[in-house]
């Protein structure tokens, strides 16, 4: 069941924003459960939700008030068991969000804890005291401003590294652990196959709460104060041994900012801990070194860049033996195809050359919904912002890096997480298919063009193409655990790659440009092709120009 699990694809469902299912205008369990058969034709075995549980929404479910129930805005609890069993009728396993680096501060541990300084629940969280009239250190949140939110007593205050509303949770406290993993027990007890876990590198804290480079002004990064630290491995052992270890599962990790060597003890192989992890190098590329809101490399990248990144953890993987989860694309990044292809003159070919890499590469793909239909960022009204952290940034970007309003506001519509959470465009309707009523949130203006109903009509579509390629990977065992080795690794524009087991090796070629490639590749001649994004190219020569974002995928030797 697991290997299953590993080889298969993980089809991302932000639910919010997939199909609404009783036209109120917001996605829902009754939306997803209507498209289980256009993920299971799409190739697709597993489906990871974003947090569906009771949340007040300030970070839209990544803020939890019950762990035990489903937000009214998604359904009921009967909705979700009928969503368990439909998938399952379908060979579809359905991952949870598991979201225990903090609570909501509407969740009754918190409420009990905030009101009381004796209450049991007081050391589920991190209260401490202030320093200086203000907050007891310089950490800053990974949304901007202080990481500590007032409470309600004298001087006194309480960690939130994300949202002030976030409030995390002190793992250091046994009766926080046995809690949490009899949550997750119990929900694998109703049958879901695993769990995706937020933030799961940061649950270990500095114990004392040093400052972070004290001679520096203004609120700083914590980084190694939060981040990997030594107690998360310990945790991670222990869940693993009292919940993970007992079920079948797929366990997947955020490693926020993880480098291969934590990851390596995270997900390796020999470690029982994950099954894998996320690292974010590939989709911060071109990002400044606070991150997404720094705006001093103007999110410039290059192809060189992109395939050092992608070879550097693609080979670490294999090396140290660690599991990744590959992907391109998720509800905190922009649409893969405005940032790494070209979303006007070849958002086809560009599309497929990105899905591809992300469906070939060593390890678990991930698609994330409209992905596979090549939807594009746009720019959004700042009357239409919905994420806190594009509301908030717009804010620091001013108050803290003195950036204009105008400038600051254009920072925000090129990398706000809005952008992958518009609503999931089916067909050419009024609301793009996503529901009969005006949706909680806008609708990209090119959904008559882009959209799943168009694509399916065309078989030189995305969709088509992915559908083919998710086929191929099945088909053949050295895509889904073949070792992959870079070639022509030189090369300015082209990324390419072997992924052989002992009876096949088949060569990925993917030009990355927008315009022309031309290299020498002779171990190609008489090759067969398998799967190319462009009809009629001719066959492989010793030296070959490849077309704008052209892809070929060749099985070396005669016969498939
Ligand atoms: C990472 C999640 O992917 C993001 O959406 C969320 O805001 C933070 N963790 C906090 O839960
Ligand atoms: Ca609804």
């Amino acid at each position: 069941m697991k290997q299953q699990l590993l080889e298969g694809v993980v089809y991302q469902i932000w639910p919010r924003s997939f199909k609404d299912g009783n036209g109120d205008g917001i996605g829902d369990l009754k939306g997803i459960i209507e498209k289980l058969d256009y993920l299971a034709d799409l190739g697709i075995t597993t489906i990871w939700l974003s947090p569906i549980y009771a949340s007040p929404d300030t970070d839209y479910g990544y803020d939890i008030r019950d762990y035990y129930s489903i937000h009214p805005d998604f359904g009921t609890m009967a909705d979700f068991d009928e969503l368990i069993r439909q998938a399952k009728a379908r060979h579809i396993a359905v991952v949870m969000d598991l979201v225990v680096s903090h609570t909501s501060d509407q969740h009754p541990w918190f409420l009990s804890a905030k009101a009381d300084p004796n209450s049991p629940y007081r050391n589920y969280y991190f209260f401490r005291q202030g320093k200086a009239g203000g907050p007891p250190n310089n950490w800053i949140s990974l949304f901007g401003g202080s990481a500590w939110t007032k409470a309600p007593q004298p001087d006194t205050y309480v960690l939130t590294l994300w949202t002030p509303t976030q409030v995390d949770l002190n793992w250091t406290n046994p009766a926080v652990r046995q809690d949490i993993y009899a949550m997750m027990r119990w929900w694998m007890d109703k049958g879901i196959a695993g769990f995706r876990m937020d933030a799961i590198n940061l649950i270990d804290k500095h114990p004392d709460f040093p400052d972070k480079d004290p001679h520096k002004k203004g609120y700083q990064f914590a980084d190694d104060l939060i981040r990997s630290r030594p107690l998360s491995y310990d945790y991670l052992a222990e869940m693993n041994r009292e919940v993970l270890s007992k079920y079948s599962g797929l366990y997947i990790g955020e490693g926020i900012l993880a480098k291969p060597d934590e990851v390596a003890r995270y997900s390796g192989i020999n470690e029982n801990r994950l099954d894998l992890m996320f690292h974010f190098d590939q989709v911060f590329l071109g990002n400044g070194p606070l991150g997404k809101y720094d705006f001093r490399k103007f999110y410039h990248w290059t192809i060189p860049q992109y395939k050092e990144t992608f070879f550097r953890w693609q080979l670490a993987s294999q090396a140290q033996q660690f599991r990744l989860g590959n992907f391109l694309s998720n509800h905190d990044n922009g649409r893969p195809v405005s940032r790494f292809g070209d979303d006007q003159r070849y958002r086809r070919e560009s599309a497929m050359a990105l899905l591809t890499n992300t469906l070939t590469a060593y390890g678990t793909p991930f698609i994330y919904q409209g992905e596979e239909i090549g939807m594009t960022n746009f720019t959004i009204d700042q009357a239409d912002w919905k994420d806190y952290e594009a509301i908030n940034a717009f804010s620091v970007l001013q108050s803290m890096m003195h950036v204009p309003a105008f400038v600051a506001r254009k920072i925000v519509q090129h990398v706000t997480r809005d952008l992958s959470r518009t609503p999931m465009q089916w067909d050419e309707g009024p609301y793009a298919g996503f529901s009969t009523v005006k949706p909680w949130m806008v609708i990209n203006p090119n959904a008559p063009k882009v959209n799943v109903k168009v694509d399916q009509g065309h078989p030189q579509s995305i969709h088509a193409y992915v559908k083919a390629l998710i086929a191929l990977r099945q088909k053949h065992e050295a895509l889904r655990s073949g070792s992959l080795t870079p070639i022509l690794e030189s090369h300015p524009h082209l990324l390419a790659y072997t992924r052989s087991t002992a009876e096949e090796t088949l060569v990925i070629l993917i030009n990355l440009a927008k315009h022309p490639a031309t290299f020498k590749y002779p171990e190609g001649e008489g090759s067969t092709l398998l799967l190319s994004n462009y009809p009629d190219r001719g066959p492989m020569m010793t030296k070959m120009v490849f077309a704008p974002y052209e892809v070929r995928i060749l099985k070396l030797g005669q016969s498939t």
